[in-house]
């Protein structure tokens, strides 16, 4: 029980990487209050997991939007208590031409992916500062590290993800609070299977080729478990990591080293 006495919030957690996270963080002890777009699918992934071990509760959420951030982490405090961990995990990504990757495109992924953990940091560490505790972890990505083709405003959101983490890490760690982020490569969610058929028409190969053509470029020549990333998380999260902000962790099986 690594988490007893902690409240996480994890944002995205209906589904892929965020419901991994709060399964294994409800399972180490925390209570956890999972907030997603789709509320239908955060409330049956809360029961889900609370069905196994464990206090889940769920929330209708957009992080794009300041009250439902603000109200979701209020909400929370009230039912579960003091929020001490911060998981972003709410994400959105699509393989598009750059030519053809509309201001619309753009705007939505900037929205979700960046503007998003910048509210949902403020509402956290609003609430964390004046108890001087509190962890917080963003999902950037390896494409946050590596620019890739056809991936502009994704690759622009996830590199912003580390620019803020880092920024953030320094200004509150002297108030006890820490910032990071984990940069996972591929990992197996609702998320790539939504883009596995522009991932083919990118590489020009056929859908059923892209599983063959990614390991053969990941030195460990396989995929991330969505598990392996709530390892990592439950890692930065917890007293084990103390010493640890302001870093950007890559889960790539040695695909990308910097
Ligand atoms: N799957 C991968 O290979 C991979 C690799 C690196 C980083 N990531 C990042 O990890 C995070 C989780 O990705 P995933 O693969 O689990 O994706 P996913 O699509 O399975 O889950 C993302 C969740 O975010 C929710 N969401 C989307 N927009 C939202 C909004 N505005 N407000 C609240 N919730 C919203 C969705 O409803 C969904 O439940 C994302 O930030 C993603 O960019 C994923």
């Amino acid at each position: 029980m690594r988490l007893k006495d902690h409240v996480a919030v994890v944002t995205g957690g209906a589904s892929g990487i965020g419901a991994a996270i709060a399964t294994r963080f409800a399972r180490e002890g925390a209570r956890v209050a999972l907030g997603d777009l789709d509320a239908a699918a955060a409330e049956r992934r809360a029961a889900q997991i609370a069905s196994a071990s464990g206090d889940v509760r769920a929330w209708a959420l957009d992080v794009t939007r300041r009250d439902d951030v603000e109200r979701v982490a209020g909400e929370a405090e009230a039912a579960l208590g003091p929020i001490s961990i911060w998981v972003n995990c709410a994400g959105m990504s699509q393989i598009v031409p750059f030519l053809d990757c509309s201001e619309e495109l753009w705007d939505r992924t900037l929205a979700v992916n960046l503007k998003g953990i910048f509210l949902c940091c403020q509402a956290a560490v609003r609430r964390m500062l004046p108890r001087r505790r509190g962890s917080i972890i963003n999902l950037s990505s390896q494409s946050g590290k590596v620019g890739n083709s056809q991936f502009a405003a994704y690759c622009a959101s996830k590199f912003g993800v580390i620019g803020l983490t880092q920024s953030l890490a320094v200004e509150v760690a002297p108030h006890g609070l820490r910032v990071n982020a984990l940069c996972p490569g591929i990992v197996p969610t609702p998320m790539w299977d939504r883009q596995t058929a522009d991932y083919a028409r990118k590489r020009g190969i056929k859908p059923e080729e892209v599983r063959g053509y990614l390991l053969a470029r990941i030195p460990m020549a396989r995929v991330c478990g969505p598990e392996e990333v709530a390892a990592a998380a439950l890692f930065l999260a917890g007293d084990d990591a103390s010493y640890v902000t302001g870093q950007a962790i890559n889960l790539t099986g040695g695909a990308v080293m910097h």
